[in-house]
């Protein structure tokens, strides 16, 4: 079977941008990273998905006049690289419902908490602050609302009393390291699909949750 063709958006570190990368290489991966596309010029990530020999774009939403004119641009740019699949990987703007829909169960996003729980920003020192035992990450198919839309995988770690913002922050990105290229090979792979608000393996198998941290 032929690779989907996959671009990654960001706006920053590209951190998990870097971990599709690395799991792309594997052959039987089921998607190439064709474009690494940024919406801040600045981003460090364009830089190291460049030095690993992917083509890059910037979109920069603050020459645009609005989100319409910003996403037209970034259409564009995603059918000229012949995009399929969509990983928004740390990208900090808000997409329209038009987009959405039309990208609806080939765009996946990334949340650094387990969601419903936490959407939106700072959700580290959220999580401290109301005194959660289990805090962890999700990958999930992007839909119009933030930071919602069917669940395909998340983590758990435990809270450590004496964790601060950044202690758990690091854990967390661990396991979004480990969670994301796993979420992708399922979703682009077919081997999920969602059903209304539930992801659910193909052929039953069970694929949501892995736990590495409980103990
Ligand atoms: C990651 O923790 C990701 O989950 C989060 O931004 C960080 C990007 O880091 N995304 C969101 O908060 C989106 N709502 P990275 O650039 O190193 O991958």
């Amino acid at each position: 079977m032929s690779k989907r063709r996959c671009a990654i958006l960001i706006s920053g570190r590209g951190s998990n941008m870097e971990s599709l990368i690395a799991a792309a290489r594997d052959g039987d991966f089921p998607v190439e990273i064709a474009l690494v596309l940024s919406n801040r010029p600045e981003a460090q990530g364009l830089a190291s998905a460049k030095a690993r020999g992917i083509a890059i774009a910037a979109v920069d939403h603050k020459i645009y006049a609005g989100r319409d004119a910003f996403e037209g641009s970034l259409q564009k740019m995603l059918e000229a690289h012949r995009i399929d699949f969509i990983c928004l990987a740390g990208f900090m703007r808000l997409l329209t419902p038009r987009f959405v829909n039309h990208w609806q169960g080939r765009l996946i996003n990334i949340h650094p908490a387990l969601l419903p729980s936490y959407p939106g920003l700072h959700t580290h020192e959220r999580a401290l602050a109301d005194g959660v035992k289990i805090h962890g990450c999700t990958v999930h198919y992007v839909v119009a609302e933030m930071d919602a839309g069917p669940i395909i995988m998340q983590a758990a770690i435990n809270v450590r009393d004496d964790d601060t913002p950044e202690s758990l922050g690091k854990r967390v990105l661990a396991q979004e390291h480990a969670i994301y290229p796993a979420a992708l090979r399922l979703a682009a792979s077919g081997a999920v699909r969602a059903e209304g608000n539930r992801v659910q393996g193909a052929g039953g198998r069970d694929v949501g949750m892995v736990a590495p941290d409980l103990d």
